[in-house]
């Protein structure tokens, strides 16, 4: 018997030819209020970014329409950013508004604008390779709360993902069982709800004390609480519920964003704010928020080495625990066709909870291997 025909393949997929229509956060936006123009890599291009003298954001193509100069290597005048190369200034809108040296500016000249919009202290952009006008009812929420300043600012931090396409983030939506081997967590609780333009993943879980440094001090009530949302195709908020102590529930935000550089790269970023409560001053919020970030920061870059060494896979051989992945990507597909494209299957309220019990047992039993090894000093 040969048994070729039982092996099964990988598929590897096309590589993408488009970027997702949707928002996409590149940043604090007030890391762009400094005076300077920024330059940002994104969606197979250069973008510049710059304030105008009200501290209005804007966001053009990086590269000047006259001969090619790079806009991020300028100069912001006034309300135009000025090439490097020749002078010519640039509008927010896109306009070419002066050319210094010449009798005439070509004033009908424009360069793309993206549109832009503020939320929760971040810039968003809206790409659509149709074109269309941005979608305001898919401007991610507002975190309740944060305009007002109850929450510690931003602890925010950014890496370059080469090597792999942004699906790869997005796919971790539905993996229950990749937190236990890559966060060092055990899901007690997992469940996804996938409904129009967002993807939410509910979990509730414990960390495992046999990757804790210090497990007898960690208190036996501590537990995780998780609300995961993507709002649209690349902009997830993440309410955590931390309980910490008796009585002590730190609650969390969690910022997971990235925007395309490449079809085969991305920036992931990540921020991370505490709420402000009693028994928990300003400063202390902020110092919670800052180790959080640190910790965050780990657990995307476990994943990372996973997804820059894995292959890409469109037929994932699955089992009942490991969710619907199937039903995501079908999900995610809605952002990468034109508009009239989309089909009722990819934004069709779909639920699905993950039966977490079997797994669970078996976790247990491995931790608790863990852990006696690791009195008896063998491991
Ligand atoms: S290339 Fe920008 S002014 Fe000439
Ligand atoms: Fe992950």
């Amino acid at each position: 018997m040969s048994g070729t025909d039982t092996v099964r393949h990988i598929d590897t997929g096309q590589e993408m030819t488009r970027f997702a229509r949707g928002w996409h956060c590149l940043g604090l936006a007030e890391s762009f209020r400094d005076g300077r123009p920024h330059g940002i890599d994104a969606f197979g291009t250069m973008l510049v970014v710059f304030a105008d003298s009200d501290g209005q954001i804007h966001v053009l193509d990086g590269y000047c329409r006259h001969m090619g100069g790079n806009l991020a290597q300028g100069e912001i005048k006034g309300d135009q950013i000025a090439c490097p190369f020749h002078d010519w200034r640039w509008g927010g809108g896109g306009r070419c508004t002066l050319v210094p040296y010449a009798k005439r500016t070509p004033r009908l000249a424009r360069t793309r604008a993206w549109p832009t919009t503020e939320v929760n202290g971040q810039l968003l952009v809206w790409h659509d390779p149709e074109g269309s006008a941005p979608a305001t009812e898919l401007i991610p929420p507002t975190i309740e709360g944060f305009d007002e300043g109850r929450w510690s600012p931003w602890q925010w931090s950014s890496v370059l993902i080469e090597g792999a396409h942004c699906r790869e983030i997005v796919d971790n939506v539905v993996d229950m069982a990749h937190f236990f081997y890559i966060h060092h967590a055990y899901p007690t609780y997992f469940k996804n709800v996938i409904d129009g333009h967002t993807a939410s993943q509910f979990m509730e879980s414990k960390p495992r004390p046999d990757y804790t440094p210090n497990p007898e001090k960690l208190w036996d009530g501590t537990y995780l609480r998780s609300e995961a949302t993507y709002f649209g195709p690349a902009y997830m908020i993440n309410w955590l519920h931390n309980d910490l102590g008796p009585d002590f529930t730190v609650e969390v935000a969690l910022i997971n964003c990235h925007y395309p550089v490449t079809h085969h790269s991305f920036m992931l970023q990540w921020g991370v704010a505490v709420r402000e409560m009693p028994g928990l001053p300003a400063d202390n919020a902020a110092k919670l928020a800052g180790a959080m970030n640190s910790s965050f920061g780990e657990g995307f870059l476990e994943d990372v080495e996973i997804w820059k060494n894995k292959s890409p896979i469109e037929n994932p051989l699955l089992t009942e625990e490991d969710g619907p992945v199937y039903q995501l990507r079908r999900w995610y597909e809605q952002f990468y066709v034109d508009a009239a494209d989309v089909t009722p299957d990819m934004t069709t309220r779909y639920e699905q909870e993950v039966d977490t019990t079997h797994a669970y047992e078996l976790w247990q039993q491995e931790v608790d291997r863990n852990m006696a090894a690791r009195k008896t000093g063998i491991r």
